[in-house]
């Protein structure tokens, strides 16, 4: 069989050369391998073949001889299927027949002729199957194998800095292939949007762009709607069409009334104008998905991806404010390549293909900016005291934002900081190591982080005065995550809205290791003996070195204000300081439900103060009482007495009825951790089956069965799925056992529970997996929970 040659033994566990993934053990292996990902590879691969089997490579071909030239030429031999032929330059083509019969056909004729030229035909060169092309150049490990050495002969972590922005900026002529490129589109759009205007923003122009980087222009068609109207209503005036511009009804204005056009509209006709009127440029097509929609292409001869876009003048204002930033500050740019160099290499920024749950480089040049705007002094002004700098005609707001700031750097005065780069770097990890993502919204407007609990009740009173607004000027309060970052000048704009709990937990665990790193030797002192130094450990990723300790698997509870019922949000809104200690019971409760009555856990809690397990709770028991249990849920909350309830083998125990607010979910008094923080003592969990592989067929095979359909919330079907796979699947030789530790982390409001595994016993092997189902469905589960507790309430 064809998949077991992508399939490698590796001392732990496989790796599947097809899909280039790491596969822990024999259970994730069939997964994998009946999974919808290998599975279209796979087919992708065959597909592939096939093509090139039905395909012939000609060349030999001039200009002059047409795509249909080829098509009528080759037809003789057999059906075609498609014929790709090079757009520039026209020298060959390879052409595809239906069958691979024809190829023979054409192979065993002994001379093509076409229009008078002779051409070569020859079969397909035949080449493994890649799932990405490797060019050498662009090859991340060869790109930082060649900066090592470099690196390490620098004289000190400030000189390796300056030597990361040699080594990246873009160069002269880098910058002026995109200019022209930028020309070159100027001349061809104006011919269709008159007063149009392409404007570049982002890395080519913000002055942190390196080789390679994406080419983001804006198509501004603001005076081109103004020409379309004059020119309407010259035309309804007259009567006639044509207008006095000269303009024929057949101009591709006639096609849109840019008025009223949808980006995405305006965007289809760019697309018809790149593809048919622009040389060298191909792959042209608009992305919808995107928060703001754009167009895509790749610019051949100079070997470039560009995106363009309408109705974002608010990315070319943000991109003069980056521009302003690196004027008044030299600083800035050394650490700024550093930083990204350094989240590239960590997998922390940049979403290949656009989407994706990882910081985008213009959230993490704010986060370096709000850094900055914090040191003692502060390296850079906020953006509310760059407003005040500005003069009166330098006044600027853009769909009803202000976008004030100087234009000129000599408007700022000097920073009074005098840190060097190497102490500014050191200082950015320590900064995001230690902060408070959970309880926080990071401001570069202000230059501080504003609490989350300001954020909490605004969506209500939003709702009502959105009824009132007219759509255009509706500003929508930020989408929470956990990493919350307003764009400076679009204010309900948090520009990490897109990150996951796992790639903000990364980010900030970087930055700890970092920060640690930073306080080492080696950081700041060159080796004699040519050993890495300064940066370059900085930069190695990971699977190069092993981490300095293996980290301690880690779950955290995202407080995604947004998803938590209303009742719940003015709960935590209105208890004040106990908002930590009512967040985190709330959690806690909600936990020990899905693990017991949803994954059916034998959960106990060991009493590490007296040494003594306690509210031990049977698997067994608990599933005859899991109805209930679900029922009664984690019940409610008043938040006046913060009291919290929950349901415990179907007994519903108020845990706090004496308004105690530090009685812990299973009647267990809340602790202190080291610093103050609440703490509960540790769960100790039994795990005999294992309950997730294969929950996603489980579950549509409950729903397609009308008789055994489960009624009710999703807590339910989940907690059925477990008990279906129970009654289905054969125990696991040895029990897994592990410990979880409940904890809060952040500040006094923080809203951040920390879950702390320790496998036990795991002599299946088992943990890792368990673990990795557990990230995502655990938080999922919680929230769900927690939307019952205040729904039942
Ligand atoms: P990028 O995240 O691509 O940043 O956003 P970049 O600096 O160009 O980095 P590369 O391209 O990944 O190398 C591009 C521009 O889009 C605007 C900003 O102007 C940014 O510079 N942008 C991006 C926003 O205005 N808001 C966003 O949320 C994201």
């Amino acid at each position: 069989m064809e998949t077991d040659k992508d399939i490698k033994c590796k001392p732990r566990g496989f790796h599947c050369t097809l899909c280039n993934v790491h596969i822990p053990n024999m259970p994730s292996l069939d997964q994998h391998l009946k999974g919808k990902r290998h599975n279209m590879i796979s087919s992708a691969r065959s597909t592939r073949k096939t093509q090139g089997e039905c395909s012939v490579y000609v060349s030999g071909i001039k200009p002059e001889i047409s795509q249909t030239d080829i098509a009528a030429y080759f037809e003789q031999f057999g059906p075609l299927s498609d014929i790709i032929m090079d757009k520039d330059n026209g020298f060959f083509a390879i052409v595809q027949f239906s069958e691979a019969n024809s190829v023979e056909a054409t192979l065993s004729c002994v001379e093509h002729q076409l229009k008078g030229l002779k051409l070569r035909v020859k079969p397909r060169e035949k080449k493994d199957f890649k799932l990405t092309p490797d060019k050498k150049t662009n090859d991340p490990q060869h790109i930082f194998d060649r900066l090592k050495p470099n690196l390490c002969q620098q004289a000190s972590v400030d000189a390796q800095m300056q030597h990361v922005v040699q080594q990246f900026q873009l160069g002269e002529n880098e910058k002026k292939a995109r200019g022209l490129v930028v020309q070159l589109l100027q001349e061809v759009f104006i011919e269709f949007f008159p007063d149009s205007q392409i404007l570049p923003f982002g890395s080519s122009v913000n002055t942190f762009g390196i080789h390679n980087c994406d080419l983001d222009l804006l198509l501004d068609i603001e005076n081109t709607k103004v020409f379309q109207a004059r020119a309407k209503s010259t035309t309804e005036q007259a009567g006639e069409g044509m207008s006095d511009d000269g303009h024929s009804e057949d101009s591709i204005l006639s096609d849109i009334d840019l008025s009223s056009a949808s980006a995405a509209e305006v965007l289809d006709l760019v697309a018809a104008i790149l593809k048919r009127c622009v040389p060298s440029v191909y792959k042209v097509h608009v992305v919808r998905s995107a928060r703001l929609p754009v167009v895509k292409f790749h610019h051949r001869k100079l070997n470039l991806q560009g995106d363009i876009s309408v109705n974002n003048r608010l990315a070319v204002r943000n991109t003069c404010f980056l521009q302003l930033c690196t004027g008044t500050e030299d600083r800035l740019r050394p650490l700024m390549y550093t930083i990204r160099y350094w989240a590239k290499q960590k997998w922390l920024a940049g979403n290949p293909g656009g989407a994706g749950p990882r910081l985008n480089n213009y959230a993490l040049t704010l986060l370096v900016i709000f850094y900055l705007q914090n040191c003692e002094p502060a390296v850079l002004p906020t953006v509310d005291q760059l407003k005040d700098m500005a003069c009166e005609e330098e006044e600027c707001m853009i769909e009803g934002w202000n976008c004030t700031f100087p234009s000129q750097p000599i408007a700022v005065p000097p920073s009074k900081n005098t840190q060097d780069l190497c102490s500014l770097l050191a200082g950015f990890f320590s900064f995001y190591a230690k902060f408070d993502f959970a309880s926080s919204i990071i401001s570069v407007r202000e230059g501080r982080a504003l609490p989350i609990t300001d954020f909490l009740s605004q969506n209500k009173e939003e709702e009502v005065m959105q009824e009132e607004q007219p759509p255009k000027t509706q500003h929508h309060s930020p989408k929470l995550g956990p990493l919350n970052l307003l764009d400076p000048f679009e204010l309900t704009h948090n520009v990490a809205g897109n990150l996951n709990q796992r790639s903000q937990r990364n980010f900030q665990r970087e930055c700890q290791e970092a920060d640690k790193y930073c306080h080492c030797l080696q950081y700041q002192h060159k080796s004699t003996k040519g050993k890495p130094w300064g940066l370059v450990r900085l930069f190695t990723p990971h699977g190069n070195v092993p981490h300095s300790k293996t980290h301690q698997p880690t779950i955290s509870i995202p407080f995604n204000s947004v998803s938590l019922p209303e009742e719940l949000r003015s709960q935590l809104h209105m208890a004040g300081d106990g908002f930590q200690l009512l967040w985190f019971q709330k959690v806690c409760s909600a936990v020990e439900e899905v693990f017991q009555t949803v994954l059916k856990c034998h959960l106990t809690r060991t009493d590490s103060v007296h040494g003594e397990d306690s509210a031990v709770v049977g698997a067994a028991e608990e599933m005859e009482t899991s109805t209930a249990s679900l029922n009664t849920s984690i019940n409610s909350c008043d938040s006046t007495e913060s009291s919290v309830s929950t349901s415990m083998a179907g007994v519903k125990r108020s845990l706090s009825s004496d308004s105690d607010p530090s009685v812990s979910p299973q009647g267990k008094k809340l602790r202190l951790g080291k610093r103050g923080r609440p703490e509960l003592p540790p769960w100790t969990c039994v795990l005999k089956h294992i309950v997730w592989l294969g929950r996603r067929k489980v579950r549509w095979e409950l729903n397609k069965d009308t008789e055994t359909r489960p009624e009710g919330s999703c807590l339910q079907v989940e907690s059925q799925v477990t008990a279906h796979i129970i009654e289905k699947e054969p125990e696991l030789k040895e029990a897994l056992e592990f410990k979880i530790q409940p904890q809060v982390v952040g500040g006094t409001e923080s809203t951040k529970a920390v879950l702390k595994f320790e496998p036990t016993s795991d002599k299946t092997g088992v943990f890792q997996d368990f673990f990795h189902f557990l990230e995502a469905f655990l938080p999922k589960m919680v929230e769900t929970l927690l939307e019952i507790q205040t729904g039942s309430a």
